[in-house]
């Protein structure tokens, strides 16, 4: 980690309208029980995935920032990077709109590995770029050893087969890809960038 700065990352949109929070909410339900980490939950009293995912779901958030106001769940303050929880924990770990803001996501999905039980799930909900001149000479410093952050809010930037890659490396197998995007039919047509909610074990 060479850039510990934590930017606030809270004015980014999150890939929210609200039928893709309530498409990912009832996906969650669908496929999830248990308690639930949500990493990066924002400064909310209570992010509207987590009202919409049904009573089913129990859900404990962290965040590097405190807020002003009383969140209505448990929460921790804390960076994904050091999760302060005992290995297999959680039924399920979330990342909404997150992954992409964390110091070092490789090690993130590493502590997110342990801290999932056995039959846990990873729900990683982002919106992937695709491979265009910016990322490319973003990836070429990286490569360098000259990182940057890849926009004014977005330390890092994914692709499908970026996040698939990482995901994998860390341990984990997708087991579903779920596009998000509300206007378009399909990722071929989709404006960039586009949501997509994956699911891993
Ligand atoms: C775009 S907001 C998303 C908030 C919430 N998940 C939502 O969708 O409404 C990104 C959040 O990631 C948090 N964050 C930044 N760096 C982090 C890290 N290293 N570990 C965990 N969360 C981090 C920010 O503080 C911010 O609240």
């Amino acid at each position: 980690m060479r850039d510990c700065r934590i930017a606030d990352t809270t004015k980014r949109t999150a890939p929210t309208t609200t039928v893709s929070v309530n498409t990912a909410a009832r996906i969650i339900a669908q496929t999830g029980r248990g308690l639930f980490l949500d990493v990066g939950c924002g400064t909310l009293p209570s992010p509207g995935y987590m009202a919409a995912s049904g009573s089913d779901v129990n859900w404990i958030g962290i965040d590097p920032l405190l807020g002003d106001v009383a969140r209505r769940f448990p929460f921790v303050q804390a960076v994904g990077e050091y999760l302060p929880f005992r290995d297999q924990t959680f039924d399920g770990v979330l990342y909404a709109s997150t992954i992409y803001h964390q110091m070092d996501p490789r090690q993130s999905l590493e502590r997110a590995r342990r801290v999932i039980r056995p039959h846990g799930k990873l729900y990683v909900w982002y919106d992937s770029d695709r491979i265009n001149g910016r990322y490319i000479v973003w990836r070429i410093r990286q490569m360098l050893g000259r990182p940057c952050h890849y926009s004014k809010t977005a330390r890092w930037a994914f692709t499908r087969s970026s996040l698939r890659s990482i995901l994998n490396q860390t341990g984990f197998a997708v087991e579903e890809e779920v596009l998000l995007c509300v206007r378009c039919p399909d990722y071929a047509t989709c404006r960039r960038p586009a949501t997509f909610l994956v699911i891993a074990r």
